[in-house]
């Protein structure tokens, strides 16, 4: 597949690319600085900025899947969303790296709301659920093929084990009490995603 990475240098970004070129795709990596991206079979690199817009959907045009790894603040999501539509005609679909934030921990109660939550996340948590709201207000009429995936609370380098759950709405916890997934196991359900669309125009998530 042809799979463009925007945010591809970031910290879920690599290991995205990384994921993909191991299972053979061809993968376009994009960011304000992809082209420092160390060169492999199946890689091409872009420099690009969101901001751009017609370069953005130019950028996006031919691909199966747009994965977005980009922070929600500091860039307007609803920006991508535009480059994809405006792709018109076989636009990829969108797949949205997510956060925990939005995530309910008790019934009726996301965690960003919870006097726990870290004050350090939680104005980019509250932005991710900006994001999540507004691609759940799409029209069911809409052309936008979306998926948002969080990831559990911690979401840190580690193992690509290969093993993990998914869930929907519900933050996932471990029998220890623990919220994690690695970003490599993230990455690896990221594709999984996109090679088998199971999870089309909804949020799910990913834990041990
Ligand atoms: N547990 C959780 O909920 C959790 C934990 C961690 C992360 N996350 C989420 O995961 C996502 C990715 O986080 P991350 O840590 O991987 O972020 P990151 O390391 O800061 O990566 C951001 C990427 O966006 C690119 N970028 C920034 N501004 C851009 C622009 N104007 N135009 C084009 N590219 C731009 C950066 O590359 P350049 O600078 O080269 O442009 C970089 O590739 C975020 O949405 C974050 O909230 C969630």
């Amino acid at each position: 597949m042809k799979i463009a990475i925007l945010g591809a240098t970031g910290n879920v970004g690599t290991r995205l690319v990384n994921e993909a070129l191991q299972r053979g795709h061809q993968v376009t990596a994009l960011a304000r600085s992809a082209e420092s991206l160390p060169a492999r079979a199946g890689l091409t690199a872009k420099n690009i900025d969101v901001s751009h817009a017609d370069a953005l959907s130019q950028a996006f045009a031919g691909h199966d899947a747009v994965i977005s790894s980009l922070k929600f603040l500091g860039t307007d999501p609803r920006l991508i969303i535009d480059a994809v539509k405006r792709v018109g005609d076989n636009a990829p679909r969108l797949l949205v790296v997510g956060g925990a934030g939005s995530l309910f921990g008790a019934p009726g109660v996301q965690i960003v709301d919870t006097p726990d939550f870290p004050e350090a996340y939680k104005a980019e948590a509250l932005a991710g659920r900006q994001l999540l709201n507004t691609l759940e207000a799409e029209p069911a009429d809409s052309t936008l093929d979306w998926t948002f995936l969080s990831p559990s609370a911690l979401l840190l380098p580690g193992e690509r084990t290969g093993k993990f759950r998914l869930g929907q709405d519900d933050l996932l916890v471990d029998g220890a009490g623990k919220s994690a997934i690695s970003i490599e196991d993230y990455a690896v359900a990221m594709l999984d995603e996109v090679e088998t669309p199971r999870h089309t125009r909804r949020r799910f998530t990913v834990g041990y």
